[in-house]
């Protein structure tokens, strides 16, 4: 009798001491379960005298009431602390405004056009927008480009049914300018063109260009350095290694070709500047004068400068991307960042 009563008190004291409903559970398994030490030990009452056998069931069947007892008690309690917890960690307060979307950001090429937007107004220019889908007449023969001009071979395209085909630059906008604007012209057109060419990290089928032209009476070479020396020094506040040397587009004369130094690997050579150390952003010239006549300018009266940004690579120089194709992955890690 007196080992009942040790096993009863063991039992009740784990009980009190056990702090999660599996630990409950566990005392139950261990004192009443199937094998639990007090019920098995009924299994040994067949020894004892009658009377004896009578007063020991009795006990066992107040002890283990007295235990079922504590055992639903302290249950109840795991019960409701944890519906208590549950309670008070999805507690929410209805009065309280809504958070509201989180605040999304621009996209860097996009933070960088409206940047040179600002400039270029506050320079006197127009901002101008032209069509994706262009006619073969402004994208190419206005400029110069004839049907059978090799140069038509560098900016392969995509074309429609129709015969119109997706802008390979944003130089038609400048015979668009010569039309619609009245002279002395100062504008801008920034936009997406595209080009049938294989990608890689420099690279892309889809990029954004920007478009500059000025045309006034005596507009010289001196004009065209002046104005991409400005926005050079503009976009990268601080001094960028530059080199000029002459390119050939048809509707420019002379042209050149800005090269700036990579600030990807600082000029050593890496994939972006494709291990020559340069970039190639900034193509620029004196309009040439069979393109003014296309948009009724009289080239004796007038000349100007034209230049055409790339503005993708611009980008990728400006935040030190190195792989042109992060920029339209849709990546939100990635476009997280500007
Ligand atoms: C032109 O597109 C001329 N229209 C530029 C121009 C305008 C010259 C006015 C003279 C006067 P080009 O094909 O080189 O030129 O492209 C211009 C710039 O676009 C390049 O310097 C480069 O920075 C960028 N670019 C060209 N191809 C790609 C491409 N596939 N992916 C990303 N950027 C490109």
């Amino acid at each position: 009798m007196s080992d009942l009563l040790q096993l009863h008190n063991s039992s009740v004291e784990q009980l009190q001491s056990a702090a999660t409903l599996e630990a409950l559970e566990a005392v139950r398994v261990e004192y009443w379960g199937r094998k639990g030490s007090l019920a098995t030990v009924s299994k040994t009452f067949g020894k004892l005298s009658p009377e004896e056998r009578a007063a020991a069931g009795k006990q066992i069947n107040e002890f283990r009431q007295a235990f079922e007892q504590l055992f639903e008690a302290r249950k109840a309690r795991f019960s409701t602390a944890a519906l208590d917890a549950r309670l008070e960690s999805e507690w929410l307060d209805l009065t309280q405004p809504a958070p509201g979307p989180r605040p999304g950001s621009l996209h860097p090429i996009t933070q960088v056009q409206r940047e040179l937007e600002e400039l270029f107004v506050s320079l006197g220019f127009t901002v101008l927008d032209g069509p994706e889908v262009e006619t073969e007449y402004y994208n190419f023969d206005a400029l110069n480009i004839p049907a059978d001009h090799p140069a038509r071979d560098m900016q392969d395209t995509f074309w429609l049914k129709d015969g119109r085909l997706l802008r390979t630059h944003t130089s038609p906008v400048q015979v668009r300018g010569l039309e619609k604007l009245q002279l002395p012209i100062k504008m801008i057109a920034p936009g997406r063109v595209f080009r049938n060419e294989e990608v890689d990290a420099s690279h892309e089928h889809t990029f954004y260009q920007l478009e500059g032209m000025m045309v006034d009476k005596d507009v010289s070479v001196a004009h065209l350095i002046y104005f991409m020396k400005t926005l050079l020094s503009a976009i990268f506040h601080r001094e960028v290694t530059v080199r000029l040397r002459p390119g050939f587009f048809p509707f420019v004369e002379p042209g050149f070709e800005l090269d700036i130094q990579c600030l990807i690997c600082g000029g050593k050579g890496c994939p972006v500047c494709k291990h020559s150390g340069w970039v190639e952003l900034l193509p620029c010239g004196l309009v040439n004068p069979a393109v003014l006549r296309y948009g009724g300018v009289d080239p004796e009266k007038w000349s100007g400068f034209a230049f055409g940004l790339g503005l993708t690579r611009l980008v990728m120089m400006r935040y030190g991307i190195d792989d042109i194709r992060l920029l339209a992955s849709g990546d939100l890690r990635f476009l997280r960042q500007f």
